[in-house]
């Protein structure tokens, strides 16, 4: 296994990391297929052996809490200091007004549920689900600091927070003295780049902040399953789960199929060749991955010794052609395309975005 440190912390993270998101049961909707814990189980075994020392979870992940039972039966059997445990907070876990957000009363009331769960005395790294339109930000970066002085979190982190989220942040940790967060859990692959390739950097360099990226598979269009087809194969279902990728990429099946020869070509796996390549990004610390076959732990992990020269990265490029390129000063493309994101967001219905983005 080969390690980086976490952003500036003093935390080495394996470069493959593992999630839990559909362990134990169905997360919402968004789940199709739970895996079991039985299969969960095996899968942790097999990262472990192979030397991940990351653990990936959240409180809501496998039904509300399923996912992080796994895990807290799964540390019982190692020493816990073999591994880095993180989890999250901020989505809805009931239809309690307050079990939501980033208020301190959920942060605080949260944790210890969580550490319940994972049965265990601390996380390593407790991640602010998403950005808290709600809820003052000193308020939330107090709370996280208050936890790592009791010793229930040793860092704090975000996921999918904008670089003004995230600067204004650094500001307010700055002025009062507080913790900063260490990392971002960033959604980032082939097809949805702009945030680690162009957004993101300036902010992460200044502030020596991680980049743990997720989503690499692209939620399965780069798993190997769609290699050989064309737009009008694919099934309305999946026409309708891909209409975000298809809408900015018409041409996305046949770069699909290009990097798959390429693959080919290199004997390896279409997603050998995507974790290797999104491993190589300078910014990127750690990639996460999940999966319910043990065997595709293996060949996700055999990745980390997989070299790709530039002359293969240059075919790579050519193949995707969406190389992200700068947004010139004072335009206002990014901010428009996250104000219509928060608008559609079914958290917007249930108040966690206000309706007016005037802050953002
Ligand atoms: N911060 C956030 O908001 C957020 C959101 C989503 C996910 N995450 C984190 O990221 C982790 C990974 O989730 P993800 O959405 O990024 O999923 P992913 O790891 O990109 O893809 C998962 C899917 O790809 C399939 N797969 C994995 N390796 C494969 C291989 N070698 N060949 C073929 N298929 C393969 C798996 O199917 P099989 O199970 O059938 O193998 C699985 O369903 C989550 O568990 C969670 O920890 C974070």
């Amino acid at each position: 296994m080969k390690f980086r440190k976490l952003g500036k912390s003093g935390m080495h993270v394996s470069i493959i990391s593992f999630g839990t998101m559909a362990y134990g049961g169905a997360q919402y909707k968004f789940t199709e297929n739970p895996v079991s814990r039985q299969d969960g189980l095996k899968c942790l075994e097999k990262a472990v052996d192979l030397g991940i020392n990351y653990i990936d979870c959240a409180d809501i992940y496998g039904a509300f809490g399923e996912a992080e039972r796994i895990i807290g039966e799964f540390i019982q059997e190692y020493d816990r200091s073999n591994f880095i445990i993180s989890s999250k907070v901020m989505f809805p876990m009931s239809k309690n007004a307050n079990d939501r957000g980033l208020s301190k009363k959920h942060i605080h009331e949260s944790i210890d549920k969580t550490l319940k769960r994972l049965k265990t005395d601390y996380l390593d790294l407790y991640y602010c689900h998403r950005y808290d339109f709600a809820t003052p930000l000193e308020e939330t970066v107090n709370a996280m600091n208050d936890l790592i002085e009791q010793g229930k979190i040793l860092h704090w982190a975000t996921s999918n927070w904008r670089a003004v989220q995230l600067e204004r942040t650094f500001g307010i940790t700055t002025r009062l003295g507080l913790r900063a967060p260490v990392c971002d859990q960033t959604k980032y692959n082939m097809f949805q780049r702009y945030a680690v390739e162009i957004e993101l950097p300036y902010t992460a360099d200044y502030h020596g902040l991680g980049i743990v990226a997720y989503r690499v598979l692209a939620e399965k269009l780069l798993t190997g399953k769609y290699n050989a087809l064309n737009l009008e194969d694919l099934s309305v279902e999946d026409k309708r789960h891909f209409s975000s990728y298809i809408e900015k990429d018409p041409l996305i099946m046949e770069k699909i199929r290009k990097l798959s020869e390429l693959a080919q070509e290199l004997d390896i796996s279409l997603p050998q060749l995507v974790y290797a390549w999104t491993m190589q990004i300078p910014l990127v610390d750690t990639v996460l991955m999940s999966t319910r076959n043990p065997d595709r732990v293996e060949e996700n992990t055999q990745s980390i010794d997989i070299k790709l020269d530039s002359e293969i990265r240059e075919k790579i490029e050519s193949s995707l052609n969406n190389r992200p390129i700068p947004i010139r000063r004072g335009t206002t493309e990014s901010y428009v395309d996250f104000t219509n994101f928060v608008r559609q967001h079914p958290l917007a219905k249930v108040g966690i975005f206000p309706p007016d983005l005037h802050d953002f």
